[in-house]
């Protein structure tokens, strides 16, 4: 299984757009892929459930559940956190080849989209690390070939704050402890240079690996988009693993090549 964090130069550059592409491509390259939003802001109730548009589209863009095996070997078992906890595999309410429950592929729902440590506050909710990981340890459960666990915001997203709201500890923290290799999307916009180099050298500084960078062109009109793309490819010693157009149909033959590589 491989597993990566999707992090972005800033919010709204195309992470769950690029993560999307990812899985859907990696289901047609015959592969179980499945995605993970732990935090999202800004959410709606709908049926009694705390519903946000990226973990829908995620929803959209996984695997269908597969069992194959956990702890035991029984198609048609799921572990949940608890149980995975203590090394059983009991619920039985969900059956392979359903889709992923929402609150699977997202645990952490906050209802105004803010940044996540004050909407937090706001509604008295912990962002804790150990929900994060155990939501990621439900989806392994599931045994796909490809994770993607996509953040919020950008690379260096508050999680905790003490005194006057000062963070004491990010979500990069997490993607620290947990060791996952990173997948950068770069929004083209005008700026982007700048946000790449750093936050390409913040993930860097945390000891942690990037696999590689996207280009996503979330706009469709930056000026001098090619002259902007040749200059990251020569700051940025990562692969470009793809290049995403605006608004078209998926680039079958560039997102199949990404795949080849993260898988
Ligand atoms: N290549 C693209 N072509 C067309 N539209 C795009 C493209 N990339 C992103 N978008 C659109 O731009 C908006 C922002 O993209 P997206 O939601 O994926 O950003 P994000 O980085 O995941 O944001 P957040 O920080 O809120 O999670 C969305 O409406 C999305 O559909
Ligand atoms: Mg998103």
């Amino acid at each position: 299984m491989k597993q990566y964090f999707i992090t972005g130069t800033d919010t709204e550059v195309g992470k769950t757009y690029v993560t999307c592409q990812l899985l859907n491509a990696a289901q047609r390259a015959s592969l179980c892929a499945i995605g993970y939003k732990p935090i999202a802001a800004g959410c709606e109730l709908i049926n009694g459930e705390w519903v946000n548009e990226d973990a829908l589209n995620i929803q959209k863009a996984s695997s269908k559940i597969r069992v194959r095996k956990a702890t035991n070997d029984v198609d048609g078992l799921m572990a949940d956190s608890e149980n995975i906890k203590s090394g059983q595999t009991l619920s039985l309410n969900i059956k392979s080849g359903q889709t992923l429950p929402l609150c699977q592929i997202n645990p952490i729902a906050l209802k105004p989209a803010i940044a996540p440590h004050i909407a937090a506050l706001e509604e008295d909710v912990t962002l804790s690390f150990e929900k994060i990981v155990q939501g990621l340890d439900l989806l392994r459960t599931y045994q796909p070939d490809l994770l993607l666990m996509e953040g919020a915001g950008g690379w260096r997203l508050p999680l905790t704050v003490g005194d006057e709201y000062t963070p004491t500890y990010y979500l990069s923290d997490v993607v620290k402890s947990l060791k996952m290799d990173v997948i950068l999307v770069v929004g083209m916009r005008l700026g982007c240079l700048n946000h790449a180099l750093l936050t390409a050298e913040a993930i860097r500084a945390d000891g942690l690996t990037i696999r590689g960078w996207v280009a996503n062109d979330v706009t469709g009109n930056m000026t001098r988009y090619q002259e902007n793309l040749y200059s990251l490819k020569a700051m940025l010693p990562e692969p470009l693993l793809a290049e995403i157009p605006y608004q078209s149909e998926p680039n079958e033959k560039a997102l199949f090549a990404a795949i080849e590589q993260i898988r």
